[in-house]
C-alpha cells in the first residue's frame, strides 16, 4: 500500500518570516520508503516525456533531481545560486515568498534541442522554477515537463509556469 506522504511533511508557522507556513521536506527525505516512493512517482511521470536531462535549482531541487537522473540514466544540471559557478554562465533573477535571488547555469550545461524535465521540492510563487526554465531556454533547451513534491496552491505558481505555454505538470502534495 502507498505511504501517505503528507505524514512526512513538517509544518512550521512564521518561518523564516512572520506569516509564512514553512513546509519542510526533511522528514520525507529522511525516510527511505517515503523518499523512494516520492522519487519513483516523479520518475513515472517524467519517463514518458523522454527527457535527456533533469534540472533543478539549488539547494532542495538537487535532492529531488539527482536521484531521478541517476535512476533514469541521464544527466543532472543544477541551477546554482549566484556566484558559485567557475565558468561562463547565464543568469536569471527572481522574487521569492520571502526574498529574492538569482540563479545561474553554465553556458555549456545544456545543448540546443535537448529535452529537459525540471524539478524542485516545492512550488510557491513560481519564481524559482520560472528562473530555472528561463536559464534552460536561454541555452536552447526544451522544457518537456516539471515536477514537485509540494504545490502551495494559493500562491498560483502553476499559472506563472504556464504563462507562455502549457507544460506537463505534477505535484505529489497540495497545500
Ligand atoms: C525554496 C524551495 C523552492 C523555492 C520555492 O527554496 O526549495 O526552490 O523556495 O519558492 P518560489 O516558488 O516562490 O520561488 P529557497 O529559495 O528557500 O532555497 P533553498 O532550497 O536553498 O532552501
Ligand atoms: N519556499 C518558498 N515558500 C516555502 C514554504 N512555505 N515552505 C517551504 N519552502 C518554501
Amino acid at each position: 500500500m502507498d505511504i501517505d506522504l503528507h505524514d512526512y511533511i513538517a509544518t512550521t508557522p512564521d518561518f523564516p518570516k512572520k506569516g509564512i507556513m514553512f513546509r519542510d521536506i526533511n522528514p520525507l527525505i529522511g525516510n527511505g520508503p517515503a523518499y523512494k516512493q516520492a522519487i519513483d512517482q516523479l520518475i513515472n511521470f517524467a519517463s514518458p516525456l523522454k527527457p535527456d536531462i533533469i534540472s533543478g535549482p539549488e539547494a532542495r531541487g538537487f535532492v529531488i533531481g539527482s536521484p531521478m537522473a541517476y535512476e533514469m540514466g541521464i544527466g543532472f544540471v543544477p541551477a546554482r545560486k549566484y556566484g558559485k559557478l567557475p565558468r561562463k554562465a547565464v543568469s536569471s533573477s527572481y522574487g521569492l515568498e520571502y526574498g529574492h535571488s538569482e540563479l545561474q547555469m553554465h553556458v555549456d550545461a545544456i545543448k540546443p534541442g535537448q529535452r529537459v524535465f525540471v524539478v524542485d521540492d516545492l512550488l510557491a510563487t513560481g519564481g524559482t522554477i520560472t528562473a530555472t526554465i528561463d536559464l534552460i531556454r536561454q541555452l536552447g533547451g526544451i522544457v518537456v515537463g516539471c515536477g514537485f513534491f509540494i504545490e502551495l496552491e494559493d500562491l498560483h505558481g502553476r499559472e506563472k509556469i504556464m504563462e507562455t505555454e502549457n507544460i506537463p505538470f505534477i505535484a505529489l502534495l497540495e497545500y
